[in-house]
């Protein structure tokens, strides 16, 4: 931490067992909005991988994926004439799956804070580090680190494989691009909606406050670049959360009404549990300034909840493949 008070990393979301499981159905989700199958995207050879970081892994459900994918799994064993090593870390153990799971595959699991220099012997061994859906855990800071931190552990031409969200709720048709920040201006003044209110209360009391990115997926192409990685791919998603699946006649990515329904709870999930965090710590911001009282709280997520059921919103999501040149 420096003398700015903000720290590096800052998980705040909770790590119990419906957190883990909603973590793995959110990975199924994730996948059908990035239209695949399986763990890896099409560009990414799962012949030319012979060792593989799960950095931030959480439940691992995206290093058991690749464990079972056709190319992968009859590569697990040492004894294999091309073995593949997987690896998953992450700064808690408190989602990984039972140990008999993870050693029965090989997976060597390890407790590691992603902001910290790695292992020394693990650095330029990986041809390929994934890293998904952090946006509330790391600081800008936090991010710079954990960027040159995966960049040293990677061989050279090796792969970096991040997915991440924009923390804000937008209207269809928005586009990717976001437009500045959050008004510092009273609410009234400019929030005339629901949509445009919790946006201001996430970024006054989370995002703000934490020191996190909210448009991360503009952000990381100039960020990896800056870290010497080239970028390979850059695919953004306009997805549907809530009663836009079912109210918007033609979106880009198809989400069933109970997908859509789910993504709803995910949020609400996590804004409950990000308010809940910024009121213990006496930084929650509502509609009339500071909040300090549960009942205040509630007042602030029922109207993101009548929102997301009755009109609904979009969020973007953006998978980018860079090389370590
Ligand atoms: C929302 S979960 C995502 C987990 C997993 N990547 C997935 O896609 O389901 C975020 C994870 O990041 C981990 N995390 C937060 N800050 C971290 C840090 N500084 N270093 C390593 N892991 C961190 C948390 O413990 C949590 O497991």
């Amino acid at each position: 931490m420096s003398n700015d008070g903000i720290k590096d990393s800052n998980y705040i979301l909770c790590r119990g067992e419906s957190e883990t499981n909603r973590l793995n159905r959110q990975y199924n989700v994730v996948k059908k909005v990035l239209g695949r199958t399986n763990a890896l995207p099409a560009s990414i050879n799962p012949k030319g991988l012979s060792k593989v970081l799960d950095v931030a892994a959480g439940s691992l459900v995206w290093t058991l994926d690749l464990a079972r994918t056709p190319d992968i799994s009859t590569r697990l064993s040492p004894e294999s004439i091309d073995p593949i090593h997987l690896y998953a870390c992450d700064i808690s153990s408190a989602q990984f799956p039972p140990g008999d799971q993870t050693r029965k595959l090989g997976i060597t699991t390890f407790l590691h804070d992603t902001t910290k220099p790695f292992p020394e012997e693990m650095k330029g061994t990986f041809d390929l580090v994934n890293m998904r859906l952090v946006v509330l855990g790391l600081s800008e800071r936090g991010w710079e680190k954990a960027i040159s931190n995966i960049h040293e552990l990677l061989k050279r031409g090796g792969l970096l494989l991040i997915c991440e969200f924009h923390e804000y709720f937008v209207r269809q048709g928005h586009g990717v691009k976001y437009e500045g920040g959050v008004s510092k201006e009273p609410f009234e003044s400019y929030a005339h909606d629901w949509m445009t209110r919790t946006n201001a209360v996430m970024h006054r009391s989370c995002i703000d406050v934490n020191g996190f990115i909210p448009d991360l997926a503009n952000r990381l192409p100039s960020m990896l670049a800056k870290a010497s990685f080239q970028q390979e791919s850059y695919a953004a998603f306009e997805v549907p959360v809530g009663a836009a699946a079912t109210r918007q006649k033609s979106c880009q990515v198809q989400l069933s009404a109970d997908e859509a329904n789910f993504l709803a709870e995910s949020y609400l999930l996590i804004h409950d549990a990000v308010w809940s965090d910024a009121l213990k710590k006496g930084v929650l911001q509502g509609l009339d300034g500071p909040v300090d009282t549960e009942e205040g709280r509630l007042a602030v997520l029922d109207e993101t909840s009548k929102g997301l059921t009755e009109e609904g919103a979009f969020t973007w999501w953006v998978e980018i493949v860079a090389k370590r040149i």
